[in-house]
Order: C-alpha cells, then structure tokens, then sequence
C-alpha cells in the first residue's frame, strides 16, 4: 500500500470547494427513479441520464472532485464510443466504484440488515483499479425503531466496513466508509445523535482492529436529524451544530476528510446544513457533500429522459453542485 498516495487521493475528494456526485444507484433504485419521471429504465436510458451529468463541465470541473459509479456504468460507453470513465477523468474529477451487494436480512435480529459483498472482494477491486477506480464506497444501513438498533447489527456492520476498508487499501483504492443511521422514523434529533455516535465510534474501532490507515480514508455519515416522521423538528442551526459536537466527538483528526449522504433530505435542506456546518468553521478535516438525491432530483426532473431537455438538465444539475459547492465552504447564501 502507497499510503501517501491514498492520502493524495483521498484530498482530492474533499478539495475545498469540490464535492462528490453519487451517481452510484443500483438498477432496481435507478428504476425508482425514472418511474418517478416516466422514463424506462433501459441500458441505454441509464448511460444517456449518466452521460448527460458527466457531461456537464461547469460543474463537473468546478464543483465535482469525484463520481461513485455502479458496477454497470464503470464498463459504460457514451454515446460517441467513449468510455464513460474517461469523461469523468477529462472533466478532472476522480472515478469511484460502488463494491457493496447491498443488504440482506441479519440472522437473529428481526428487522435488522447486514450488507453483504466481502467474498472476491479483493478481486473485484483489482479489477476496478485496471478501469479506473480510485475510491469505493460501502454502506452499511442501521434503522432506528422500537427496540432496535441492537448492538449485534451496529458491531456486525461495522466489523464488515472495516474488512471492506482494509482490503481496498491493499488494492491502493481509498475507501469511502458509509454507516448510514437511516432518517426513516419519528425518532428526534437526539435520538438520531445518540445512536449514530454509538455507530461512528464502533466503526473507527474496527477500524483500528483491522489496521486502517485513517489518512486513506473518507467518511460518508448522516447528519444529526430527527426522523421524516418526527412531530420534533429541528432548524438548520441546531442540525449543524449537534453534527459537529457529534463528529468532533468521534472522528479522529488524521480522517483528512467527511462528505455527507443526503439520505432523504430535501435539496435546500442538504445544502443549508451543510452551509451551516462550515460556517461554524474550526474543523480538523474537510467537510463537504457526497449527495445522491439531493443533487440528482433536479436534474432527473428536467431532463425526464428527452433528449431536447438535456440543457435544461445541465443547468439544474450545475445550480445544485454550484450551490453545494458554496455550501462545503461555508459561502452559501439562502
Ligand atoms: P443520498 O445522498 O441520496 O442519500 O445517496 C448517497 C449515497 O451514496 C447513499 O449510499
């Protein structure tokens, strides 16, 4: 492992200003979402959807510093026989690789997932370095509801992100950790905080167990905030600041970097609290965005699968890594 340039690489993911596009949805969640616009979800829809935002260099050279593809896009050509791969690299942005399978059931934990994907892992990752990859991305999901979650599904889930952590750095990718405490729910903020600093702090010690080099690293966390269902909701101000004082009381300092799942929120709302976040300032590591939804909806929604409204798609998907991009400085304005 060439650790300083795991730590080049995992810099440039966080680059001032610059954030990270997930484009990375397996087909059945792509699928969600072009049904939500009425578009089929076909090969060939997929890639032109994908080109178009890979396309779009005011933001992809400005606002973008990397893009988590799905296993089917990294193979992917455009339309014009380039491979989508190498677009990402023209526009100066850093190709990455979703590796996880997604979750199955957690025996004995009724309601409880555990993301599966470590067997031939090591393979696939070398072969994700020959096309290009240079960072990953594993998630791993923790619900909060009644009675869960158990301990059993927070240690088992953070034992596999440290296995899955290892192993990419042995095949010189930089992972990106992702312990997603879910915002489904009417729990509120605290409740959200409080196991979601149970969660960091069980993932940073597998971690350790598992020999991770910290500065090769991204985190990709949830914010502290009360669940969609919560009668309890909480502005952007005490959004931000409980997410720092949780991070800060988590993440170790040689972590040269946080970028943020969207996980649910609104477009506006991701890009405030992160706004919010910055502006408090005084931070031992970058802290920006690594949206999915809440930088695609716009996008999705003015492209609706027409060629003719690919400008229009452009533009919105520039206004929202614009504006996020302000945000990760701390320069947003409402
Ligand atoms: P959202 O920002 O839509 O939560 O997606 C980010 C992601 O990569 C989830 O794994």
């Amino acid at each position: 492992m060439n650790l300083d340039e795991l730590n080049k690489v995992a810099r440039a993911m966080v680059a001032p200003g610059k954030g990270i596009l997930a484009a990375d949805e397996s087909t059945g969640t792509i699928k969600k979402r072009f049904d939500a616009i009425g578009v089929e979800n076909t090969e060939d829809n997929r890639r032109d959807y994908r080109e178009m935002m890979f396309r779009t260099a005011e933001a992809m050279k400005n606002h973008i510093s990397g893009v988590i593809l799905y296993d089917e896009t990294i193979w992917q050509k455009a339309k014009d026989g380039t491979p989508l791969v190498k677009i990402i690299e023209q526009m100066g942005a850093i190709p990455g690789i979703k590796v996880d399978e997604g979750t199955k059931p957690l025996p004995n934990c009724p309601g409880e997932l555990i993301t599966v994907g470590l067997d031939k892992l090591a393979d696939r990752l070398t072969k994700y370095y020959e096309q290009g990859a240079r960072f990953a991305k594993w998630r791993a999901v923790i619900d909060i509801g009644a009675g869960i979650p158990s301990y059993t599904a927070i240690r088992t889930n953070a034992h596999a992100l440290a296995r899955y952590a290892a192993l990419c750095q042995a095949a010189q990718i930089v992972p990106i950790v992702e312990p997603e405490v879910l915002m489904d729910g009417d729990h509120d903020i605290d409740r959200c905080y409080e196991v979601t600093e149970f969660m960091l702090k069980e993932t940073f010690q597998e971690l350790y167990y598992q020999r991770v080099a910290l500065e090769g690293m991204v985190l990709k966390p949830n914010m502290a905030v009360p669940g969609k269902k919560s009668a309890k909701k909480a502005s952007v101000q005490e959004v931000a600041e409980k997410t720092v004082k949780m991070l800060k009381e988590c993440v170790p300092g040689a972590v040269p970097g946080v970028a943020f799942l969207s996980g649910g929120q609104s477009d506006e709302e991701a890009t405030a609290h992160l706004d919010a976040m910055n502006k408090i300032g005084n931070l031992p590591w970058g802290l920006t965005f690594s949206y999915g939804r809440a930088l695609q909806a716009a996008p999705q929604k003015a492209w609706s699968g027409k060629a003719e409204n690919v400008a229009a798609g452009q533009r919105a998907f520039t206004h929202r890594a614009k504006m996020n991009g302000l945000a990760a400085l701390g320069q947003w304005k409402a």
